[in-house]
């Protein structure tokens, strides 16, 4: 990446007419940032069509994996285009085969079964579809805080208002208390007594308001939406051994935690010791390429009996982009480097954060890490510091996400294979970007 350059105006000339043509033809409802209008990537680095270059810590929302415009990834999608891009999945191909034995002997789940979808929202749904249908219940439990797609099922046990349009689907859900720490109840508690008394809320809710047949309960390890809220290693190991005693399965929302993310793992799931009866995944292992799916057991899989297919779901094109991205994420062993950018990343900006009284929080793990911004001294969420921390790391020309619950939330996830070179100078736009918000 070239020396940093500070941005005076964003958008550009370029920019600027393309802005206003979206304006006049895409849904109002899509959200847009900054807005910014890219015209390319490689590796890190996203350039936009003013020829402004950022480096890209929020990678697409955790799914540039291998990075923008990774040599094999995008020779193996054009050998694919070049063969045949589409068939549906009435037909087999070879790619979605390959894919489909590389995600089930990766996913840790016995006897598994992999069913293609184009979106995590869609994964979501199927889960939902197939825990509803093989439990013959329409309880579902999920954490607070979650979200799980944009979808009329997926809102519904998605616990952001924000992101709520409704509630009319026929699912009774509830919302269990999870990972969201900073805004628990039992935040003051340590670690043990933390999980101890989300343990009891959710024994407390199945004993008081469930009708005791309970399909699933949906939960992501590490929230991705919510803000990379984090809770203790081991706690859904607990909430699992009390569903598993009632019959009730646990589905892993793998879309942001998937594929060495945290670090630690391959899966999020992996930090609680157990292995869930579906997990869902999406985003990571196209490299961009629309790709999504669930991984269940044989017999929860069978319990769909009428007609079932997906018209793009595991489609040649996408399935060949999966095989290359997997492929390379496991040979170059990305996890290990996550693990590794994770740890220097909190050693720098740790010290940084503990420094700074309007961040209240520094989370994640791997190349997950999240700041919260609050009113110093409380939890009052801080959405003007969080606007101007998010306008600071742009105009040091770096990509950041937001979220969390009350918009008040900076997220970053690098690509996996982020080099020590480009997270420090992404760790020096950060610092230089906290010290110049008031
Ligand atoms: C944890 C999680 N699940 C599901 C989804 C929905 O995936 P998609 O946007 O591909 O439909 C998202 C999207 O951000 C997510 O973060």
């Amino acid at each position: 990446m070239d020396a940093p350059k500070i941005i005076t105006e964003l958008p550009g000339p370029s920019a600027r007419a393309v802005i206003a043509r979206d304006e006049q033809y895409s849904s109002p409802s899509l959200t847009r940032v900054y807005p910014l209008v890219v015209a390319r990537g490689d590796g890190a680095v996203l350039e936009d069509v003013d020829g402004n270059r950022f480096l890209d810590f929020n990678a697409g929302i955790a799914v540039n994996a291998a990075g923008h415009n990774h040599p094999t990834v995008t020779a193996a999608v054009q050998a694919q285009a070049a063969k045949v891009m589409h068939t549906s999945t009435l037909y087999l191909s070879e790619p979605m085969i390959e894919f489909a034995e590389m995600v089930a002997s990766a996913s840790g789940i016995p006897d598994a079964r992999v069913f293609f979808t184009p979106s995590g929202t869609e994964a979501n749904d199927t889960a939902i579809l197939l825990a509803t249908s093989y439990r013959k219940s329409n309880q579902v439990l999920a954490i607070r805080n979650s979200y799980h797609g944009r979808s009329f099922t997926t809102q519904a046990i998605t616990s952001h208002s924000s992101w709520s349009s409704t509630s009319l689907s026929g699912l009774q859900v509830q919302f269990v208390q999870g990972g969201y720490r900073l805004r628990s109840p039992f935040r003051d508690l340590d670690d043990d007594a933390y999980a101890d008394a989300c343990v009891g809320d959710l024994v407390q809710l199945l004993d008081m308001t469930s009708a005791g047949d309970v399909a699933c309960l949906i939960a992501e390890p590490i929230q991705g939406v919510g803000g990379f809220t984090t809770p203790p290693d081991g706690m859904f190991g607990r909430f699992h051994k009390e569903l598993s005693n009632r019959g009730i399965l646990f589905v892993s929302d793998e879309v942001q935690t998937g594929w060495g993310r945290t670090g630690e793992h391959f899966w999020g799931y992996q930090a609680h010791g157990i292995v869930p009866d579906m997990l869902t995944f999406a985003k990571g292992v196209g490299n961009g390429i629309t790709l999504a799916g669930i991984v269940a057991r044989a017999e929860i899989m069978d319990s769909i009996k009428v007609l079932n297919f997906s018209t793009f779901g595991g489609n040649p094109l996408s399935a060949a982009a999966g095989v290359a991205t997997l492929r390379y994420v496991i040979d170059h062993d990305c996890q290990a480097n996550a693990k590794r950018m994770g740890a220097r990343f909190e050693a720098t900006m740790r010290p940084v954060v503990d420094a700074t009284p309007w961040i209240a929080e520094l989370r994640g793990r791997g190349l997950m890490w999240a700041f919260e911004m609050c009113t110093p001294g409380t939890i009052e969420p801080d959405k003007q510091r969080t606007t101007e921390f998010h306008e600071a790391c742009r105009r040091h020309d770096l990509l950041v996400g937001k979220g969390g619950l009350y918009g008040n939330v900076i997220r970053l996830a690098p690509m996996l294979n982020v080099t020590e070179p480009e997270l420090d100078e992404g760790i020096e736009a950060l610092q230089a970007a906290i010290a110049e918000v008031s």
